[in-house]
């Protein structure tokens, strides 16, 4: 496996400095690949293979992949699993390799935002309940909605099911559409318990029909992703979830 990239960047993303220090220190002479000294900010390195040093400290390269992908249904949120398809077997077997994991679950009939990661940290980040980052979801149900219902799920619902109890934090409910056969709602929940949206619809009664995550955090889906569709994140993006999740 390689992952070859120019010098300069490679530095920046070790926490060196920005392009221009990092540059600086090259020309320098202070940074040394594989025992030669650098004479050039963009030569191409490959950061698992090489040695790279600044001020003879040897810099270890911790790579990190980022994916975000729409999840499409049908499709399990697991690592692995011996039977059906995972969300990791859309990604090149590359990621799994790499220990990319999801971040979060989505139900096997859910769509929408996934975020992959290897870093751990950043996954615990976005999953921890103690962060409290926002989830938006699109809800479609199978009956009306009203007030009373933005009103119940604002002040915090009690969920008393079959999977069990607890008192949901409060949540903004906002209702788009409604009928007698379907309401489509925007929902936001700080925190992800096992079929969190749908059990708090059915303690108003109605059930869920159709289930898209649009938005973790400030982190929009990229609307031109089609399901089952992904791409790495950019830096922006993951400033973004990092932000949201001190
Ligand atoms: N809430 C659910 O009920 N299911 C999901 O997949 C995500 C949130």
């Amino acid at each position: 496996m390689k992952d070859v990239m120019r010098l300069d960047k490679l530095l920046a993303m070790l926490g060196e400095g920005t392009r221009s220090e990092v540059r600086s220190a090259v020309r320098a002479g202070r940074v040394t690949v594989d025992g030669q000294a650098a004479r050039d900010a963009g030569m191409q390195v490959d950061a698992l293979s090489s040695r790279v040093c600044i001020d003879g400290r040897l810099l270890e390269y911790r790579q990190q992949r980022h994916v975000m992908l729409n999840k499409p249904q049908g499709v399990l949120t697991a690592a692995r699993d011996p039977r059906q398809q995972t969300v990791m077997d859309l990604l090149p077997p590359l990621y799994r390799a790499m220990g990319c994991m999801p971040a979060g679950r989505l139900d096997k009939d859910t769509e929408g935002l996934l975020v992959i990661t290897s870093d751990g940290q950043l996954a615990h980040q976005i999953i921890s309940p103690r962060h409290e980052v926002g989830k938006v979801y699109l809800a479609h149900v199978d009956g009306p909605l009203g007030d009373a219902d933005v009103k119940a799920f604002a002040a915090g619902l009690h969920i008393d099911d079959a999977d069990g109890a607890f008192d949901a934090r409060p949540a903004a409910l906002e209702v788009l559409s409604s009928g007698e056969t379907q309401s489509v709602t925007r929902v936001r929940v700080t925190e992800g318990r096992y079929h969190q949206v749908k059990r708090m619809f059915a303690a108003r009664g109605v059930q869920v029909t159709y289930l898209k995550r649009l938005q973790i955090g400030a982190l929009l889906l990229d609307s031109a992703l089609l399901p089952g569709q992904w791409r790495e994140m950019t830096d922006a993006e993951i400033v973004l979830l990092r932000q949201e999740a001190p």
